[in-house]
């Protein structure tokens, strides 16, 4: 599995605008790299592949999570800020992992014994100013399509 070169923020949210296209309810994406990255950047690319202005994506910094209206809903989480597990089961996190909308998580790392048996994860890392590399790999079948497929488009 080899990693796209992203050269842009643009090029970043192009990703995943694609990937957005194979999603379905129930899914779920783990966000992995330092900040700055592009974590929050990809997110928005997913919001504008389901219908909805990437203006509307801020991180969730302060409230664990955020939810957008797009079809289906993306649970938008950032546990930057998470100490143990305690705060994710009092919001009753498994209503999003395993729920009706698509859950997208950024520091996805920091699950620890919460993490799902089975995501999307996309792991994005600087390489200069605006150059970053993007890996995505599955954990669990349909994942493995699926970042199957993306390894497909991104080279092509
Ligand atoms: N190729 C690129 N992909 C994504 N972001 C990029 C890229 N090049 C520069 N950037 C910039 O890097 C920053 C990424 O910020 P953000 O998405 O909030 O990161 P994170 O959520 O991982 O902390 C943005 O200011 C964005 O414009
Ligand atoms: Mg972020």
């Amino acid at each position: 599995m080899s990693a796209y070169i992203s050269q842009s923020e643009k090029q970043t949210r192009a990703v995943a605008t694609q990937l957005a296209q194979e999603l379905r309810p129930g899914d779920i994406i783990n966000l992995i790299g330092d900040l700055g990255a592009g974590k929050t950047t990809f997110v928005k690319g997913l919001a504008a592949g389901l219908k909805i202005t990437p203006e509307a994506v801020s991180s969730p910094t302060f409230v664990l999570m955020n939810i957008y209206e797009t079809n289906p809903p993306i649970y938008h989480f950032d546990l930057y800020r998470l100490e143990g597990t305690e705060d994710m089961r009092q919001m009753g996190f498994d209503e999003f992992f395993y729920g009706e909308g698509i859950a997208v998580i950024e520091w996805a790392e920091r699950l620890g014994e919460l993490m799902p048996p089975a995501y999307l994860k996309i792991e994005i890392a600087h390489q200069g100013e605006s150059e970053r590399a993007i890996t995505i790999s599955g954990v669990g079948e349909r994942f493995e399509q699926i970042a199957d497929h993306m390894q497909t488009w991104m080279t092509a």
